[in-house]
């Protein structure tokens, strides 16, 4: 297994030394890259040192070292999982011939396009989380924050790699402009509507690091099948960072939940006033944040009828989530899926060109696995007796892109009137109310084995540390 060597300025298994011109590339960008971290990377993290991990190999067994670090030296690297000579490509017209080792010119455009675009939604999410860190209700929080936000770093570092080794020129100036946009500006913001949404709170964190994070992953194992072998390998090593990351969400979500349902249980009410008064979030406004990171998420899955979701497949760019696994032909043509669309005032299902619509697909993909933690969140309500249960609302509430763009449509799948809609978006939707009383709660907990009131501490700690450990050492 090779491993990083850590003099050089990038660590990285790729022989970056070994190609003297994209060595220099790099170098030339990272001083750029450290200027965006200082100017919109962690608010207030510069002269802590952080427990976090850092990828030093791609070994399975022992990929991450851990130790306090600050965030600034932190060793963002480039790592691609080890490749074999004789892969084939597995899907698509391409389907039984060799994997591409360099960009083949007819696909040169998407290719960019795809990777430019995984690549915006890192230093993005970065942006949005930066003022979190102020608010944190644990140390223990805290530094997973960090960890999350180094690591979206590093994947940025993964996509500019592959942009400046395989796409010259203009590799090089998407790699300066993934730099130059900005999460939510007006004239330059990031590609994905998700990533200029705020990310204002702690719940909305977990929310976005359950729910968007998640869509990064089926992204990813998508490319992770791509023809094109270096994206495939790289984003093969991004899952394994990206695990954590869902982690963070689901476990965060649990406990907030785990301390609701106590002081619920407490008071023996559910009276959202009486909940309120007493510092915990009540599970009404649990079930509308919900509402809200999983619509917006699944809206980054795109149209649900795409002719350049069936081109990227065709043509090898971009499989579907465990392509592998799959028994049907791998070429998908002649058959159909299943959509929906509004007619005579209802939710239809039509068929339609399966390739056409693999966006669906994937977006139905990425449904069945959020909706798995949902029900791990609702074991907790069980377990503390506690009748009510959260759910996913339907697919076509609340969407804003594809044929159900505009439609209004009830958590449970009913097409409205916009006097309706009106009437209850406010029990659908976190209202201002709501995002006024989770903010009311963000204040600052950062002594070891303290937490805020509105949340449960973890059961366990980092890399086998106590929940007590001093993850971040304040400078
Ligand atoms: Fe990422
Ligand atoms: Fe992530």
């Amino acid at each position: 297994m090779s491993s990083i060597n850590y003099s050089e300025k990038i660590p990285n298994n790729v022989n970056l030394g070994e190609d003297r011109t994209l060595q220099r590339a790099l170098e030339q960008w990272q001083p750029n890259f450290i200027n965006w971290w200082d100017d919109v990377g962690p608010v207030g993290s510069t002269d802590s040192e952080v427990y976090l991990r850092t990828a030093v190999s791609v070994d399975p067994q022992g990929w991450a070292s851990f130790g306090h670090v600050k965030m600034r030296d932190y060793r963002w690297g480039i790592f691609l999982n080890p490749g074999s000579a004789d892969r084939e490509i597995h899907f698509g017209d391409h389907k039984g011939e060799k994997a591409w080792d360099s960009v083949p010119g007819e696909h040169r455009a998407n290719l960019r396009r795809i990777i430019v675009t995984q690549g915006d939604t890192e230093p993005a999410s970065v942006e949005q989380q930066r003022h979190l860190g102020l608010t944190a209700p644990s140390m223990y929080d805290l530094r997973n924050l960090f960890q999350i936000n180094v690591e979206e770093g590093r994947h940025l570092w993964a996509m500019v790699y592959l942009l400046h080794k395989h796409f010259g020129r203009d590799g090089r100036e998407e790699a300066e402009a993934l730099l130059e946009r900005r999460s939510g500006d007006a004239n330059n913001p990031r590609i994905l509507g998700a990533f200029n949404e705020a990310t204002p709170d702690w719940l909305s964190f977990f929310m976005f690091t359950y729910f968007t994070d998640r869509d990064g992953k089926f992204q990813l194992c998508a490319l992770a099948e791509s023809a094109f072998d270096p994206l495939a390998r790289t984003t093969k090593f991004m899952l394994t960072e990206e695990a954590h990351h869902m982690f963070v969400g689901e476990s965060g979500i649990s406990r907030v939940i785990q301390r609701t349902a106590q002081v619920m249980n407490e008071l023996k009410t559910d009276d959202v006033g009486r909940l309120r008064a007493a510092g915990v979030i009540d599970l009404p406004t649990i079930q509308r944040y919900i509402n809200f990171h999983y619509s917006v998420t699944i809206d980054l899955f795109g149209a649900d009828e795409s002719s350049n979701a069936a081109i990227f497949y065709s043509s090898g760019l971009k499989g579907r989530y465990e392509e592998g696994k799959r028994v049907d032909d791998h070429t998908l043509k002649g058959q159909t899926y299943k959509v929906l669309e509004v007619r005579d005032g209802h939710l239809v299902e039509k068929d339609v060109p399966m390739l056409n619509a693999l966006n669906e697909v994937l977006r139905d993909d990425y449904i069945k696995d959020s909706v798995a933690g949902v029900e791990r969140w609702n074991k907790v309500l069980a377990k503390a007796l506690i009748p009510v249960r959260l759910a996913v609302p339907h697919k076509a509430f609340h969407r804003n892109i594809g044929a159900l763009s505009g439609v209004k449509v009830s958590p449970d799948g009913r097409v409205l009137g916009e006097v309706e809609w009106a009437a209850n978006v406010d029990a659908w939707l976190p209202s201002r109310e709501d995002r006024a009383y989770v903010a009311s709660l963000m204040g600052r907990v950062v002594e070891p084995g303290k937490f805020a009131n509105w949340i449960a501490p973890p059961v366990m700690g980092i890399n086998r540390q106590p929940v007590d450990y001093d993850y971040v050492r304040f400078g």
